[in-house]
């Protein structure tokens, strides 16, 4: 693997954490890069308006199935409103850094989280 990844983004590539899919999902969120042609999708469950379960699908590069991997670990127990506010910075930085031109790859699982908590947000109405 190119040597432009640190040891951490490395590791959650490899060894991707919380892969999968929930059958019985609160919220699901998928979204795609049309520039790249990755594709997303990110399931929820929720208790007490918090993440209480989360697992991902990407269909992706290696930095972005990283920022999957590591965005899942971040948010796991967080609630709502605060993983609403994951930026891709926050992911980036929590893997060590990412080169500029992989940015928009952990802006996907950024997208993703949110996408799904809007969708636990529409049902539960
Ligand atoms: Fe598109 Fe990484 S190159 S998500």
């Amino acid at each position: 693997m190119a040597d432009i990844y640190t040891e951490k983004v490395k590791d959650h590539f490899f060894n991707p954490r919380n892969v999968g899919e929930i059958k019985d999902a609160d919220g699901v969120g998928t979204v795609g890069n049309p520039t790249c042609g990755d594709v997303m999708t990110v399931y929820i469950k929720v208790k007490n308006d918090k993440i209480k379960d989360i697992k991902f699908k990407t269909y992706g590069c290696a930095a972005a199935i990283a920022s999957s991997s590591i965005g899942t670990e971040i948010v796991k127990g967080k609630t709502l409103d605060e993983a609403m506010k994951l930026s891709r910075d926050d992911i980036a930085n929590e893997l060590g850094g990412l080169p500029a031109i992989k940015m928009h790859c952990s802006n996907l699982f950024s997208d993703a989280i949110r996408k799904a908590i809007k969708d636990y947000r529409k049902r539960i109405k």
